[in-house]
C-alpha cells in the first residue's frame, strides 16, 4: 500500500493531509524519514509520526456486539449515542453492521468488514433465521401464530411479510411474552408485526442469529471479535 493512503486508512487525515505531514519529513518508516507518498510499506513495518508509532485497522475484521437499549445503528454523530461509540476506535471505521436494530431494541449485532457476509445475513432470500423475544401489552388476535405463519401485509408495504414463526409464551410478569423468528428484516418489523396482530411492543431483544446464540460472555455494551466457529454459525461459509 502507497505510505499516504496508509496513514490515511489509519485515519491521520485525508490523502491531501497525511501528504503534507510525510513532505514535512513527521513520517518515518522503518526507523527512517520517508518524504515519499507514493513509497510502497506494509503491516509489518514500523511507522510513525510525530514519533508515534500509527496503527491501521485490521483488513478482515467480524465482531459481536451486544447492543445495549439507547443505541442507534447509525454513522450519524446528531443521532448519538451510537453502537460505533461501543467499539474501539481502531475498529470503528472498518466495520459496518449486519442489519439494523432500532434504539429501543437490544441484543445481537454482527459488524463486519466484509460486505458479502453482510449480504448474506440481511438477504432475505438467504432465509437466514433471526430470533427476537418479545414483551407486550395488550391481546394478539386469535390467529396471530397462523398469521405471521402465512405472512401479515403491514401498513405502507406493498407486498406481505413472509412467513414468520411466532410462539407465544405464559405470561412471567407484567408483560406478555411472544417469541417471533423472521427471515428478513424490514424496517420496525417486529413492531409493526405485532401491532398489526393487536399489541404493542414494550421489550424487544434479539438473542439468536442463525444457529449463532448471543454469547453468554457478553454484557451489554460489550463486543469482541467473533471465533470461526461462531462465524460458522452465522452461516458465514454458506
Ligand atoms: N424489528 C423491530 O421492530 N426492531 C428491531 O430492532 C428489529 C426488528
Amino acid at each position: 500500500m502507497r505510505l499516504d493512503a496508509f496513514l490515511s486508512h489509519a485515519g491521520l487525515g485525508t490523502r491531501n493531509e497525511v501528504k503534507h505531514l510525510i513532505r514535512k519529513g513527521k513520517v518515518t518508516v522503518d526507523g527512517a524519514v520517508c518524504r515519499q507518498s507514493p513509497a510502497q510499506v506494509s503491516r509489518d513495518q514500523t511507522i510513525t509520526c510525530h514519533g508515534e508509532p500509527v496503527m491501521v485497522p485490521p483488513a478482515v475484521l467480524h465482531c459481536l456486539l451486544h447492543k445495549p437499549l439507547g443505541y442507534a445503528c447509525s454513522r450519524s454523530a446528531e443521532e448519538g449515542p451510537l453502537v460505533f461509540d461501543l467499539l474501539p476506535e481502531l475498529w470503528r471505521r472498518v466495520v459496518d453492521p449486519a442489519g439494523r436494530l432500532d434504539r429501543a431494541t437490544s441484543g445481537l449485532l454482527l459488524l463486519t468488514t466484509d460486505g458479502g457476509l453482510i449480504h448474506r445475513l440481511i438477504n432475505p432470500k438467504k432465509k437466514l433465521p433471526k430470533r427476537y423475544r418479545i414483551g407486550y401489552r395488550g391481546m394478539l388476535a386469535d390467529n396471530a401464530v397462523a398469521r405471521c405463519a402465512e405472512g401479515l401485509l403491514l401498513d405502507d408495504d406493498e407486498r406481505p411479510t413472509v412467513p414468520a414463526e411466532l410462539t407465544l409464551h405464559e405470561r412471567a410478569d407484567d408483560l406478555n411474552r411472544a417469541t417471533l423468528v423472521l427471515t428478513e428484516g424490514r424496517y420496525h418489523q417486529v413492531r409493526r408485526m405485532i401491532a398489526a396482530l393487536g399489541g404493542d411492543v414494550m421489550e424487544l431483544h434479539r438473542d439468536r442469529i442463525g444457529q449463532l446464540d448471543l454469547p453468554a460472555d457478553l454484557a451489554p455494551g460489550e463486543c469482541r471479535e467473533a471465533s470461526p466457529e461462531e462465524l460458522a454459525a452465522l452461516g458465514k461459509a454458506e
